[in-house]
């Protein structure tokens, strides 16, 4: 989603920005920006790249040391050049760039209309420019005091960096609800909605919290509440390196982060999962422990990719550790009044930590007395830093929007989480923990096993890549995976599937199928395999074209299928970790066979910080 990018410092500041907003182009954007500021403001911003930006920008010469930048993600209005951000306030005397959704704009605009206030874009964000202007006017405030007042009355969310003209030295930046981070260099100072674009210049960073705001000049900052009062802001580290968000030689961000998968389950794992004796131990959540033991139901909040890891949790709570889960989309979770009483736990699950969905269902839990655990893969992200407890999935930064590792990770942690709980409760004796965590910890090997023979994969991508439908099978623990195949192939490349538990295909979905639908089976719980045989029979006496995922010992479906997967066998809880990775190698290569720009695909953003 947008991103935000601000330089003040000796060096070019055009120069960073450009850089920068490189940086965040993962995060999925139309158009893109920036502001100069040298005596007067110089705004350059168009439509698509910021390839295009930088080629606009290159006509002409500009020195300055200060300036924002923005990539943008139309919500209000088309992506154009007009709409690309920064906007020019009615006087003329500053830029701003905007991150998040106004939604008393409507209102605001029409007051400012009535005065005779000329609006150039369709956007929400030219209405928070024209507002300052209109509270400065009012009041006779000078802007930085103007500030508090005007941004106190705007409703929705917004992470804000401006340059004004007489403030030659100075980047203001604000806060609510989308985050922005100050970059602190020595003798520069950088801004930015998250670290990527500041990693190569320093690790200390503060983040900013709702309703603060900054002002941000070369040898420093400072940062204020909504009443002006000065804060005394934290100085975090950065756990993230340059090394870390740069494709190493692969051609995609997605197929790197794919093949990472065997460390990123590692490091998820390391100093938490002991064999000898058998040991869980997340020091996030250890000291709540009783929290979960005591819980009534355990409640897991999440969208897309983290919510699909969370449909995983709910056979691993309930089968490992028998307790009772209710999964919800974290967008359905706060319009459906809810039922949360002071005895469940919210589980909130979050590869960004800054998904406005899931904020908003951790913040609606804690209203209602409800004690909220998070699991985030981005340290010091909001989500993580509102969690009355949390564990960090560590998978390292994730720059392909398609998520992959992120999931790995996720469901690492809760199958941690379900097994030490299952200890504490007794639902798992000593002999099957202990079983089950050496198992669990030969995982990064079995998964190196499949990222490793992977060609096998690729050629039966190149086969199924015209084909317009998609069909994805799985039971128990592996209908969640279906739903992610589905979702990963979906959002890369273009082409229409759906994931369905395979039981359920009979009631409806079995009228899709022709010797035309390649219907991808996840053939690799034990438990259910009888079962999935019958439904292959099922699909094959339809002419479906059958591709399975199952351990290499599971002939009978190896015999039945026009294309077999294999896999490493493991515990059915954990099959998740192995046959995820087929279905993501898969969704990669018929992006890449169709031309599809696979780490930004079209209308998706890495971050969903809009509701
Ligand atoms: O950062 P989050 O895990 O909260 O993001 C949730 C979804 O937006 C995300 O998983 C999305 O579905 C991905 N594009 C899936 O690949």
């Amino acid at each position: 989603m947008c991103g935000i990018v601000g330089y003040v410092g000796p060096n070019s500041a055009e120069h960073f920005l450009i850089k920068g907003l490189k940086r965040l182009e993962y995060r999925g954007y139309d158009s893109a920006g920036i502001s100069l500021l040298n005596g007067d403001l110089t705004t350059i911003k168009c439509k698509g790249k910021v390839s295009n930006l930088e080629q606009l920008a290159a006509k002409t010469s500009h020195e300055s040391h200060l300036g924002i930048g923005h990539t943008r993600w139309a919500t209000h209005g088309e992506p154009n050049d007009i709409n690309a951000h920064p906007h020019l306030s009615s006087d003329g005397s500053f830029t701003l760039v905007h991150n998040g959704i106004i939604e008393n704009y409507a209102a605001i605009k029409e007051e400012l209309k009535s005065k005779g206030v000329v609006f150039q874009s369709e956007t929400d964000t030219e209405v928070i420019a024209h507002w300052i202007t209109e509270i400065m006017q009012r009041t006779g405030l000078a802007f930085p005091e103007a500030l508090p007042q005007a941004l106190g009355q705007l409703t929705g969310t917004f992470g804000l960096a401006m340059v004004h003209r007489d403030y030659p030295d100075r980047i203001f930046v604000a806060r609510r609800g989308s985050p922005l981070l100050i970059g602190v260099g020595s003798g520069e100072h950088f801004v930015a909605s998250d670290p990527a674009p500041v990693v190569e210049y320093t690790n200390k960073v503060v983040y900013l919290d709702d309703d603060e705001i900054a002002e941000v000049w070369a040898d420093g900052y400072k940062v204020t509440n909504m009443k002006s009062i000065e804060l005394d802001k934290e100085i975090h580290e950065l756990a993230v390196n340059l090394e870390q968000i740069e494709k190493k030689g692969y051609d995609h961000f997605m197929l790197k982060e794919i093949m990472e998968q065997p460390e990123s389950i590692a490091d998820c794992m390391r100093g938490r999962l002991r064999t000898d004796p058998a040991q869980i131990m997340l020091g996030g959540i250890e000291p709540v422990m009783d929290r979960l033991l005591a819980a009534r139901r355990l409640i897991i909040a999440a969208c897309g990719t983290s919510w699909h890891a969370g449909l995983v949790g709910e056979y691993l709570f309930e089968h490992l550790a028998r307790t009772q889960v209710e999964v919800e989309y974290a967008s359905e979770f706060r319009y459906k009044d809810p039922i949360i009483s002071e005895d469940d736990v919210l589980l909130v699950i979050s590869q960004s930590g800054e998904t406005a969905d899931t904020l908003a269902a951790l913040r609606l839990a804690k209203e209602r007395g409800a004690f909220v655990i998070g699991i985030c893969n981005v340290v010091g992200s909001t989500i993580a830093r509102e969690t009355n407890a949390g564990v960090y999935t560590h998978a390292g930064p994730e720059i392909g929007v398609a998520s992959t590792k992120a999931f790995t990770a996720q469901v690492s942690v809760l199958a941690m989480m379900a097994l030490r709980l299952g200890q504490l409760k007794g639902t798992l004796d000593e002999q099957r923990f202990q079983h089950l965590t050496n198992e669990l910890t030969v995982i990064p090997k079995k998964v190196a096993e499949i990222t490793k023979n992977h060609t096998h994969i690729k050629e039966i991508a190149s086969l199924f890549s015209y084909a317009p439908n998609f069909l994805y099978l799985g039971r128990s623990y592996n209908y969640p995976v279906a739903l992610e195949g589905a979702l990963k192939l979906k959002e890369i490349s273009y082409l229409h599937a759906e994931g369905y538990p395979a039981a359920e295909m009979k009631h409806g979905p079995i009228a899709l199928i022709d010797q035309y639908m390649p219907v991808i089976v996840i053939a690799a719980t034990d438990h259910t395999n009888d079962k999935m045989i019958s439904n292959i029979q099922e699909v094959k006496a339809r002419k479906g074209r059958i591709i399975a995922i199952g351990p290499a010992t599971n002939t009978e479906v190896a015999d039945l299928a026009e294309f077999y997967i294999p896999i490493p066998s493991t515990e059915d809880a954990f099959s998740p970790l192995l046959t995820v990775i087929p279905l993501q190698i898969l969704s990669y290569y018929v992006a890449v066979n169709r031309g599809n720009n696979v780490d930004q695909p079209r209308n998706l953003a890495k971050s969903v910080t809009v509701e």
